[in-house]
C-alpha cells in the first residue's frame, strides 16, 4: 500500500467515526449538538470564538482533550512544494494582480519545462499558459469557454509571437476529451470540481504523460453526492453532499476590518430573515438563501428582507419590526458559531480526503503521484498542488 494510501485510511476512518461533528448545517440547528462540548463551548464569548476560530493551532489545541484524534490527525501536513524564485513583474504581466501572479509562477515552478505540449484546462485568459510559453513551451492550448477571454489571451499571445493558442469551448462536452493526448503536459490552474473531475479522468483516459492540478470548488459538482474517483475511496465513501463539500473553502485568508463588519452584517441579516420567513410561514424550517449583490449589506435590515423574501416568493408585511427579528439573530448567531468553531477543525482534513481521492486515483492509473502546497497562504487558501507522471 502507498503512503497516500495508507494516509487515506487513516483519515477516512477518522472522518467515519467524527461525522457528527463536521456534518451538521449550523443554521438548521436550534441547540447545539454536543452536550460533552457545551460547557467549552458556552464559556466562550463572541470575540472569543471569532479570535479562536481565526487560529487554527489555537483551536485545534483548545478542541484537543475532547477530540484528541482530530487534532491529532493534522499531523498528516503536505509538503511544501517547489517555489519561484522571484515575483518580478515582467511587462507582459501588466494587468495580473500581485496574488495572481504569484500563484502562476509558483505553480510554473513545479512543472517540468520545454518538454512536451502544454494543454492548460480552464484557461481565463491563459496567464498560466502564456508564461509556460514563454519559459520553452514547445506549444500552449488554452481550453476556455468564454470567448472574451479567448480572445484576450489570444491578443497578448500575439503581441509576444507566442505559440499559445486558445480553443474556445465548454470542457464539459465529451469532444474535450480528445485535446488530451499521450506526449503531453496537462495543467489546470483553479479549476472547479466538476471541470477538474473530468480533467483527470480524461487525462487518465488519453494516458496524458505529465499533470499538475490545483483543485477548488469541490462543491460545483453534477451530481447532488459526490461519487469518489478512486476505488479506494468508493471503499470509504463518506456520501459526501454539497453542503459538506463546501467545507474545505470557508477558509478566510484575507480581510480586513472592512470584509470582517460586512460578514458579520450578513451573518445577522441571513439569520434575522430567516427568523421572519419560520414566522410567516409558521414553519420550523431554515430557509436558505442563495448568494445575494454585497451592495444590499449597506442598506437597511427591512430593505434587505423584502428583498430576500421576494426572492423566496413570499408576501412580505409592509412594516418589518427590525429591532426584534435582528434580536432573535443575535442569540442564534452566538449558536451557528459555536457549532461552526467546531466544524471549522475538520476543514483541512475534509479538503486531504477530496485530494488523497484524487491522487489515489491518479496512483491506480499508473501514475506516481506527488501531493503538496505549491504557494504560500497569503497568496490563495486554495494551494495544492496533484504532480503526476506516469
Ligand atoms: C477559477 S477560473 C481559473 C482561471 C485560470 N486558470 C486562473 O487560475 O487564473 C476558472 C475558469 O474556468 C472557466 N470555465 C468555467 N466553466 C467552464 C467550462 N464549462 N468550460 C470551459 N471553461 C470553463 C471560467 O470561464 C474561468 O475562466
Amino acid at each position: 500500500m502507498s503512503i497516500l494510501a495508507e494516509q487515506f485510511q487513516q483519515l477516512s476512518t477518522l472522518l467515519h467515526q467524527a461525522r457528527g461533528d463536521w456534518q451538521h448545517t449550523p443554521f438548521s440547528c436550534t441547540e447545539l449538538p454536543w452536550p460533552e462540548l457545551a460547557p467549552m463551548l458556552m464559556a466562550l464569548d463572541e470575540a472569543q470564538i471569532d479570535a479562536l476560530d481565526q487560529d487554527d493551532a489555537a483551536a485545534l489545541a483548545w478542541l484537543a482533550p475532547m477530540r484528541p484524534h482530530t487534532a491529532a490527525a493534522h499531523a498528516l501536513s503536505l509538503p511544501e512544494l517547489e517555489r519561484a524564485t522571484d515575483y518580478a513583474t515582467p511587462r507582459w504581466s501588466n494587468g495580473i494582480g500581485g496574488r495572481k501572479w504569484a500563484q502562476i509562477k509558483d505553480f510554473a515552478a513545479n512543472v517540468p519545462r520545454d518538454t512536451h505540449p502544454v494543454l492548460e484546462w480552464c484557461a481565463g485568459k491563459g496567464h498560466l499558459g502564456r508564461l509556460l510559453a514563454q519559459q520553452g513551451a514547445p506549444s500552449v492550448t488554452s481550453l476556455e469557454w468564454s470567448a472574451d477571454l479567448c480572445i484576450q489571451g489570444e491578443q497578448l499571445a500575439l503581441q509576444l509571437g507566442l505559440k499559445h493558442h486558445f480553443h474556445c469551448a465548454n470542457a464539459l462536452d465529451t469532444d474535450a476529451a480528445e485535446l488530451f493526448q499521450p506526449q503531453q503536459l496537462a495543467v489546470a490552474l483553479h479549476a472547479c470540481g466538476e471541470l477538474h473531475l473530468r480533467f483527470l479522468r480524461h487525462a487518465a483516459q488519453a494516458g496524458t504523460q505529465q499533470l499538475a492540478l490545483s483543485p477548488c470548488c469541490y462543491h460545483l459538482i453534477e451530481s447532488d453526492v459526490y461519487r469518489p474517483l478512486s476505488q479506494a475511496g468508493q471503499q470509504q465513501d463518506l456520501k459526501l453532499d454539497r453542503h459538506s463539500l463546501r467545507l474545505p473553502l470557508q477558509q478566510q485568508v484575507t480581510g480586513g476590518e472592512r470584509v470582517r463588519r460586512l460578514r458579520h452584517i450578513e451573518l445577522t441579516w441571513r439569520l434575522a430573515f430567516d427568523e421572519l420567513q419560520q414566522h410567516l410561514s409558521g414553519q420550523p424550517h431554515y430557509l436558505p438563501l442563495p448568494t445575494f449583490p454585497k451592495r444590499l449589506l449597506s442598506g437597511d435590515f427591512a430593505e434587505f428582507a423584502h428583498f430576500a423574501g421576494t426572492q423566496k416568493g413570499l408576501t412580505m408585511p409592509k412594516a418589518i419590526d427590525s429591532q426584534h427579528w435582528l434580536a432573535l439573530a443575535d442569540q442564534r448567531r452566538l449558536l451557528v458559531k459555536r457549532i461552526e468553531l467546531v466544524r471549522h477543525r475538520y476543514r483541512y482534513l475534509l479538503e486531504l480526503w477530496l485530494l488523497l481521492d484524487r491522487a489515489l486515483f491518479l496512483e491506480e492509473q499508473g501514475y506516481r503521484v506527488n501531493l503538496g502546497t505549491f504557494t504560500a497562504i497569503e497568496h490563495t487558501p486554495r494551494r495544492y498542488l496533484l504532480r503526476a507522471e506516469l
